[in-house]
Formats: C-alpha cells, sequence, structure tokens
C-alpha cells in the first residue's frame, strides 16, 4: 500500500477517533455531568463520576492518541508544516492546541494530581467541585466543537476567516 492509499484511511480514522473523543466529550459536558449535579448524596455523586469518568478517561486516551497520530502523518504526507505559519489556517493551530490540552490532561495531570485534587474537592464541597468541573468541561467542548466546525470547513475549502 502506496501513501495515495493510506492517506484516505488516514482521514477515515482521524474523524473515527474525533467523534468518539469529543462526542465523549459532549455526552460528559451536557448528560452526564448534569444529572450527577442533581444528585442529593455528594458520595454516590463522587463515586459514580469517578466510575463512569474512569472509564471514558481510558477510551479519551486511546482516541486522542489515535487523533494526534493520523493528523500528524497528514501533515507529513501533505508536506503541510508550513500552514502553521500561515493565519488563514487557523484551524490547524487550534487542532493541535486542543489535542495538546487534552493530551496533557489525560496523560500528565490527570494521573499526576487532578484526580486526587478533584477528589479532595469534593469531599469538602460537593457543589462547588461539582460546578467547577462542569463549566472546564463546557470550556473545553465549546473549543472542541469550533475546532471541529473550522476544520471540516477549512479542509474542504472554505476561506471565510482569513
Ligand atoms: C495533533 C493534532 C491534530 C493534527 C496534526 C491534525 C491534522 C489534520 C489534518 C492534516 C487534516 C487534513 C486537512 C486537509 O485535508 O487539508 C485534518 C482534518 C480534520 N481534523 Fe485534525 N488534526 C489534529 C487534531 C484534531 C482535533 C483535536 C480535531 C477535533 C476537535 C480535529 C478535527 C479534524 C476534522 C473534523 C478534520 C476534517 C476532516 C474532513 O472533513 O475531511 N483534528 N486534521
Amino acid at each position: 500500500m502506496d501513501t495515495a492509499d493510506l492517506f484516505p484511511i488516514a482521514r477515515a480514522l482521524h474523524v473515527f477517533g474525533v467523534v468518539l473523543w469529543i462526542g465523549g466529550v459532549a455526552f460528559v459536558t451536557t448528560v452526564l455531568i448534569p444529572s450527577l449535579k442533581r444528585l442529593e448524596s455528594s458520595d454516590d455523586k463522587l463515586e459514580l463520576f469517578e466510575r463512569l469518568e474512569g472509564r471514558f478517561a481510558f477510551q479519551a486516551r486511546i482516541t486522542t492518541f489515535l487523533t494526534g497520530l493520523s493528523g500528524f502523518y497528514m501533515v507529513e504526507v501533505m508536506d503541510a508544516w508550513n500552514r502553521f505559519l500561515q493565519v488563514q489556517y487557523w484551524w490547524m493551530h487550534l487542532m493541535t492546541l486542543i489535542w495538546l490540552v487534552f493530551t496533557v490532561v489525560l496523560f500528565l495531570l490527570e494521573p499526576l494530581f487532578l484526580h486526587r485534587w478533584f477528589h479532595e474537592m469534593a469531599v469538602k464541597d460537593s457543589r462547588r467541585a461539582f460546578i467547577i468541573l462542569h463549566r472546564l468541561h463546557i470550556v473545553l467542548l465549546v473549543l472542541s466543537l469550533i475546532t471541529l466546525l473550522g476544520a471540516v470547513a477549512g479542509a474542504h475549502g472554505s476561506h471565510l476567516f482569513g
């Protein structure tokens, strides 16, 4: 198989990774956290969150890795590194930035300290902890969706912004 055959597969895997990953973030942000916030018992809230988000974090690590790998492969095959120097490819910058933020959170911050920090905060003040958690997820989701829209439009020739 040469690169002409592999490129469309890389693109398909890229979108596959993005759908599972950002779709999961959308579910956690718009369904899971709001439902947990409504639970009466702080203990149940924390326990359920840790169990469910833990499973998602595992999947998210795999899909983030796949999206990054296929993304960098496409940049290399298209020899498109110079896009990072051009403003009209803002969506390329945004894709890489979002990927970097999630990679640092999932592979470094979460296992090193975020998990423990959130647990301690939720034990002390559950309501506040879940409000902060929800806000952070909303910010990441909105940025990811802007990236997604910009990337599809940009990859298919839109010069809407720049
Ligand atoms: C390391 C990070 C990433 C790199 C290097 C990367 C690279 C690329 C490249 C080279 C393309 C093809 C552009 C073209 O055909 O002109 C692409 C397409 C795309 N990327 Fe990424 N990407 C990354 C992360 C992301 C993230 C985080 C998202 C979503 C939030 C995303 C969503 C998309 C979408 C939706 C497309 C368009 C697919 C299509 O319609 O054909 N990418 N990416």
